[in-house]
């Protein structure tokens, strides 16, 4: 009896270390692929089914970045992982950062990643009304917005456009004598990052010569939210966007990608320029 006894636990443990390889290895392969989708019983299938739920913007060089960060931030899903890896917002602010290699493109991608080369001058700087400087294509889009704006009861400014890399580290330098580098990095950008550098960028006013936080919830910034796409316009740093820019919200700070660039995105309804890159342009989605 007792001998029937023991040869039935041997089988059971048996049985169990059988199906306990097996579920650890279904486990693996859904934390490699970082999807939760169930998956098939032989290893065919489970392939399959793991290649198909990777995005579209998944590269295949990036497996162990991607990994790491969907560890990190259990609470992002594996698309949300993807193409923000893709981004390189897996990244510390100003570690390891790139130089733009399209520094005079419409789409160039200046954030806390990404820079523009140390001598980067933009070509075709033109003065607005009012006296801003901007690139030509950003200033005639701009002028347009302004007279609409006028005309829906809704003026305001261009306070200041293109600066030049010598200006932003003047700027940011001032800054740093009165808060701590960790404060200013929230709200300025250090030479070189700032997208006003490219000459596409620029902060609006409502008024001369105030602070800039006076623009926000006002006609005016509603406005330019609501209809910033129409003109080429982004506004680039928002409440939603903060943790992918590493900047507070900025209602002010608008950013010029084109007027086909900037209507793809609104309608793609994506949430930060790094998100629609990844998705729209660096990346095409498959044909439906
Ligand atoms: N205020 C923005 C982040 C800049 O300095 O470019
Ligand atoms: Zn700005």
């Amino acid at each position: 009896m007792r001998k029937l006894s023991l040869v039935a636990l041997a089988l059971l443990v048996l049985i169990c270390g059988i199906s306990l390889v097996a579920c650890a290895s279904g486990d693996s392969e859904r934390d490699s692929s970082g999807s939760s989708s169930s998956l098939g019983s032989d290893l065919g299938s489970e392939e399959i089914a793991a290649d198909d739920a990777k995005p579209y913007y998944y590269e295949e060089g990036r497996a162990e970045r991607y990994a790491s960060y969907a560890e990190a931030n259990p609470e992002l899903s594996y698309d949300e992982v993807v193409w923000r890896v893709d981004a390189d917002v897996d990244k510390g602010f100003y570690e390891d950062t790139a130089v733009a290699d399209d520094p005079n493109s419409q789409l160039v991608l200046i954030n806390k990643h990404s820079s523009l080369p140390d001598d980067f001058v933009p070509q075709n700087i033109v003065s607005i009304s009012g006296g801003a400087e901007l690139r030509a294509d950003a200033a005639e889009a701009i002028e347009e917005m302004m007279r609409d704006a006028s005309q829906a009861g809704v003026p305001f400014f261009v306070r200041t456009g293109y600066r030049s890399i010598a200006w932003q580290r003047d700027l940011y330098n001032s800054y740093l004598e009165r808060d701590t580098q960790v404060e200013v990095d929230t709200y300025s950008a250090r030479p070189g990052f700032s997208e006003h550098n490219t000459g596409l960028t620029m902060d609006l006013s409502v008024e001369h010569v105030t602070d800039m936080h006076n623009f926000d919830n006002t006609p005016q910034s509603a406005w330019v939210a609501e209809n910033a796409w129409k003109y080429g316009y982004i506004v680039r740093y928002t409440e939603e966007n903060s943790p992918i820019t590493g900047y507070i919200e900025e209602q002010w700070h608008i950013r010029f990608i084109g007027r086909e660039h900037a209507k793809a995105m609104k309608e793609s309804g994506v949430g930060s320029l790094e998100e629609y890159l990844v998705k729209y342009v660096w990346h095409l989605p498959p044909e439906k």
